[in-house]
């Protein structure tokens, strides 16, 4: 099935990523890759979000990137279209004491964010990549039209070309953009990339910085 040819298929294909990470979900924090532990902590470390504000975590999976930030910020949105993986990471903030987050439904193309709640910062952390590269750019557009000032984006993404010897990414499922594109995705929004963080071959961290005042994206309706 082509991911995001068709509405149906997309929402399909929406609904069996869910169930995936749903049945993961358990499981998902043990054993985590030195590039991904790198790459969590360089997402969390530019994301930098000021005191008074909003952090939008999309895919946010257990919560490791919004659980990190929400001690820095007034509040952290954080949005993932699978609820096992939603569960867990609200136990987590139950757990340790954090009310300042909120975990609920969102998908890339529609994040649901409370109407009227402005976002500043918005973060994604090895995500993205479940996405085809029409699908990365529309969730990019949807990310900008946040009013955010930053987005920061941590992921499989190819500084090179792709290696299938050592695949930071299941190929049946995953579909990972180059750099190249995700930066052009970030240029055509009004974004500018001011970092790019290399990981690994495989993977990196992109800080985008909004260009201008932030009220308008540029081929946004
Ligand atoms: C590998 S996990 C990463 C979780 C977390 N960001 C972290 O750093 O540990 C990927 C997450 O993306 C979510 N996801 C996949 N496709 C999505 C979509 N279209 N919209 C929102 N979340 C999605 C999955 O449900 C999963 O929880």
């Amino acid at each position: 099935m082509s991911r995001g040819s068709d509405v149906d298929g997309m929402k399909r294909s929406v609904e069996e990523m869910a169930a995936r990470f749903t049945e993961q979900a358990a499981d998902y924090d043990e054993e985590k890759g030195a590039e991904y532990r790198a790459c969590a902590a360089l997402v969390i470390e530019y994301a930098d979000p000021d005191r008074d504000d909003v952090v939008l975590d999309l895919g946010t999976g257990t919560g490791a990137i919004a659980l990190a930030l929400a001690p820095d910020a007034e509040r952290v949105i954080g949005r993932d279209i699978s609820e096992g993986m939603l569960d867990r990471a609200r136990r987590k903030a139950a757990d340790a004491g954090i009310e300042n987050v909120e975990f609920g439904y969102g998908e890339f193309r529609d994040p649901d964010v409370p109407t009227g709640r402005a976002v500043d910062v918005v973060t994604s952390n090895f995500a993205l990549h479940h996405l085809d590269d029409d699908e990365k750019r529309a969730a990019i557009r949807v990310m900008a039209g946040t009013g955010a000032r930053r987005i920061v984006l941590g992921d499989v993404m190819f500084f090179e070309g792709p290696d299938p010897d050592e695949p930071f990414y299941n190929p049946a499922v995953d579909d990972p953009s180059t750099v190249g594109t995700l930066v052009e995705a970030f240029t055509d929004v009004g974004f500018a990339v001011v970092v790019a963080e290399r990981v690994h071959d495989q993977v990196g961290v992109l800080v985008a910085e909004r260009i201008g005042s932030g009220d308008e994206v540029p081929g946004a309706e």
